[in-house]
């Protein structure tokens, strides 16, 4: 009789972004004619900077011809991506990153879940809360929890609270824990870490022998110069910590797929029998089996990210974002609403108005103004009252939407 993985049945209906579309999508069909504007799923709208276009079409004449056509490349990534990354991203900030330690992929959403195939089931996690649901729902997935609470918080799982009152900086666990997903700038809150906070993180997790799982998909997106961008900017972490990259967020590779993860040959777990064991051979054993890695166009594309052309290009891109993030935050606090985020990250976290649920305020903002968002409580229980907008959208829409919001509080008030 065929078994199915029981663990499944524990997660909540839908995964998030998946479950705000089917709700926007039956407010749509019963009202044709809003025109709803989306600050929901933080998915870039602006296209892809011409220095990447020209690289991709490049390649795409090499494809053409039998003399410079190529079929599989490396798993791991081309050469030439992972020397560009490991120079422009890690030796130019003084971290110490060698190109065999980057690990090109199509995505830091599917990194981060699939990492848990390399580690025992019995490593205590302890996660952000509110969180990028992805690192819960693969933990559950795997078997790593039991249920969840009326809250949503599942059992095994340590929930480490970011809320107003901490400045949204979770403190140490109580309890010691093997692995510890950290996210900065941090989806969803936007806060960021400074060298001080990451320090402790790392002194933890020497301490403990904990791994830090570090998303820093949203680097990009620091104005602040004193914060870190890698957590490899921190003495220590290579023997404590994997790195999460992406070029989706700030090169507009949401639709075109390219990420990296970064598994310095320091990091050394244990096997079952108390053995040391170096984690970058089963990363890149993991790699090499189920993944045949990302197409050559597209890796010439994020190769020319690097760029002078594409550096400059990229930077406008992230600094049009960030004024849509600044627009959000000084058009919702002209009208009371309390704002966190959006100056060194593309989210607006916002207290919602008078008592809110996240959802209600969702549904409040959707029927009334005809703008979807991110509930917080959709990323944890910490995140109830809160709500998400994502800086992610054309200005025409973005002005439009806090025009909306405007208009909706003085309604209201
Ligand atoms: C988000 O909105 O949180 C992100 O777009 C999700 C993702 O990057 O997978």
């Amino acid at each position: 009789m065929l078994q199915v993985n029981d663990n499944f049945l524990k997660l909540k209906a839908g995964y998030l972004f998946p479950e705000i579309a089917r709700r926007v999508n039956a407010f749509t069909q019963a009202n044709p004619d809003a025109k709803v504007i989306k600050l929901g799923i933080g998915d870039v709208t602006e296209p892809l900077p011409p220095a990447i276009i020209k690289a991709m079409h490049e390649a795409l004449d090499e494809m053409a011809s039998r003399d410079s056509f190529r079929g599989y490349g490396p798993e791991q990534g081309y050469d030439f991506l992972r020397n560009a990354i490991a120079e422009h991203d890690f030796r130019a900030r003084g971290c110490d990153v060698a190109p065999d330690e980057i690990f090109v992929s199509d995505g830091s959403k599917c990194d981060t879940g699939n990492i848990l195939d390399i580690f025992g089931d019995d490593n205590s996690v302890a996660v952000q809360d509110p969180v990028y649901p992805v690192y819960v729902d693969t933990n559950v997935m795997a078997g790593h929890t039991g249920d969840s609470d009326a809250s949503g918080r599942y059992q095994g799982l340590t929930n480490l609270p970011c809320t107003a009152e901490n400045d949204f900086t979770p403190a140490l666990p109580e309890k010691p824990v093997d692995l510890i997903y950290l996210c900065y700038p941090n989806n969803p809150t936007g806060a960021v870490a400074s060298k001080e906070t990451l320090q402790k993180w790392v002194s933890y997790a020497k301490e403990h022998g904990s791994l830090i799982l570090f998303d820093a998909a949203y680097e990009a997106f620091i104005t602040d110069e004193s914060i870190p961008h890698s957590i490899y900017e921190i003495d220590g972490a290579r023997s404590c910590a994997i790195e999460f990259r992406s070029f989706s967020k700030n090169a507009g590779f949401t639709g075109t797929r390219c990420a990296y993860t970064v598994v310095p040959k320091d990091v050394i777990g244990k096997t079952a029998d108390g053995k040391d064991q170096p984690i970058h051979p089963l990363w890149n054993r993991r790699h090499c089996t189920k993944f045949n890695g990302v197409s050559y166009i597209v890796q010439r594309g994020a190769e020319a990210a690097y760029s002078e052309a594409g550096k400059q290009q990229i930077g406008e891109l992230v600094s049009f974002y960030m004024k849509n993030a600044e627009l959000l935050r000084e058009g919702l606090s002209s009208v009371g609403i309390e704002v966190f985020g959006g100056v060194n990250a593309p989210y607006i976290w916002l207290k919602t108005p008078g008592d809110a649920t996240s959802w209600d305020f969702f549904d409040k903002l959707l029927s009334g103004v005809h703008l979807v968002g991110t509930p917080g409580s959709g990323f944890g229980a910490s995140g109830e009252g809160y709500f998400r907008l994502s800086a992610f959208n054309s200005r025409a829409n973005v002005e439009e939407a806090v025009s909306r919001i405007q208009k909706l509080m003085s309604s209201s008030a």
